[in-house]
């Protein structure tokens, strides 16, 4: 007998980052040096200070069950860190602790949202957005962007898809994939007609601490009076700390939502690790140099990678002003030959680079932008290097 599969299995992806770079990890396995730049996570170790909170806490004993939604120490910590450094008035009960931002998105999405609502999503967008929206049961509601109007949703747009099935509109500045950052001004005239829909905003703000130049973060809830009480605001250690795999996130909602919140993570997951919450409280609360170190790296190899792009032939890509993305125009190669193959999408284009170039791109196609390719930059200069001289070599067909 075969088991049957729920209508939702059918309907969801499999992360198409975590697919290409698996892609990449066959190939490493059978010994070719991949340069790879699949992947979202820094590639720096998890600060020394974090790694010894971690040890201290198992040492401590707690190793243990805590409250679902987060012990009372971390929630305590991230309400007043929103509350002092973000301007957000922020008490714990506003506060779920989760296993990584992702599962936080998932919980938002799932207390708020179900059949019969519609989430609007501006394109291109982080590769689980669409899914994770799917798995409600509800319809995402892809609004493109595109180059010309530097990949940000505008009022009116958001306006033109609004109805009034619209439970949420997603942001995400800095974004993934494009490493857009939205002004204040910009999110101001969006919140302004979020506030004339019964819309709320689930702002993803987990690149907060990664942004270049003029760029600054904004923590969307404070914009106006009243926006906290429909804004669900999740970041999370993973990016800024690199902590990608201890698996802490949080969300900051109103009361009413955080405990729906708290209660499905109770369901499906209980607390997330006990040991990585007592790192994640070491990492906002303990000393911040290695953050600006790790700043100051991301700056270095954004220059560096803006710079070889600049002299690849028919290659171009809106500055990232934020992140640790390159978001690379390659659609002149459509129709080109490249390694032998005719390049019909960014699918192919990407393929090709892998298995010709043995350089590990993501196909834009997956954050619902065909034409492009997605470079990460959490990878040392030296690998970038000869990650771009092997492209320019890909490029010349
Ligand atoms: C935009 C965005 N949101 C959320 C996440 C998830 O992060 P976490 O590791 O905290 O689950 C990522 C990770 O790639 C991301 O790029």
């Amino acid at each position: 007998m075969t088991m049957s599969l729920a209508e939702r299995s059918n309907s969801i992806a499999p992360s198409a980052t975590l697919a290409m770079a698996s892609a990449a990890r066959k190939l490493k396995g059978e010994g070719v040096a991949v340069l790879d730049f699949a992947l979202g996570e820094p590639d720096f170790p998890t600060p020394e200070n974090i790694q010894e909170a971690a040890i201290r806490a198992m040492k401590a004993g707690h190793t243990h069950y805590t409250p679902p939604a987060g012990m009372p120490e971390l929630k305590a910590a991230l309400a007043k860190l929103y509350t002092e450094q973000h301007g957000l008035p922020t008490r714990p009960d506003q506060v779920v602790v989760s296993n990584g931002a992702k599962q936080s998105l998932h919980n938002a999405l799932m207390a708020l949202c179900g059949p019969g609502d519609e989430v609007i999503i501006p394109a291109p967008y982080w590769v689980s957005y669409a899914d994770l929206v799917k798995l409600t049961g509800a319809t995402p509601i892809i609004v493109e962007t595109g180059e010309a109007d530097g990949f940000k949703l505008s009022p009116e747009k958001f306006l033109q898809f609004a109805t009034r099935r619209t439970k949420l509109l997603m942001i995400n500045s800095p974004s993934n994939p494009t490493g857009v950052v939205y002004s204040r001004a910009e999110l101001e005239a969006l919140a302004d007609v979020v506030l004339t829909t019964d819309a709320g905003v689930l702002s993803d703000e987990i690149y907060e601490q990664l942004c270049y130049g003029d760029a600054t973060p904004t923590c969307f809830a404070t914009l106006r009076p009243g926006l906290a009480d429909r804004t669900i605001t999740v970041s999370g250690v993973s990016k800024t700390y690199a902590m990608t795999g201890w698996r802490i996130g949080w969300s900051v909602a109103p009361a009413s939502v955080s405990k729906f919140m708290g209660d499905i993570q109770s369901q499906e997951t209980s607390n997330p690790c006990s040991i990585s919450q007592w790192a994640a409280l070491e990492a906002i609360t303990g000393p911040q140099d290695s953050v600006k170190r790790m700043h100051s790296e991301f700056i270095a190899r954004r220059e560096y990678v803006l710079g070889r792009i600049a002299s690849l032939p028919g290659v171009t890509c809106v500055p990232p002003g934020g992140a640790f993305y390159a978001f690379m125009n390659i659609s002149s190669y459509f129709g080109r030959t490249l390694g032998g193959r005719v390049i019909s999408d960014s699918t192919d284009f990407c393929l090709t680079a892998l298995s010709h170039a043995h350089v590990a791109l993501v196909m834009g196609s997956a954050f619902g932008a065909e034409g492009y390719a997605r470079l990460s930059f959490a990878t040392d200069l030296e690998t970038l290097r000869k990650g771009f001289d092997a492209l320019e070599e890909f490029l010349k067909g």
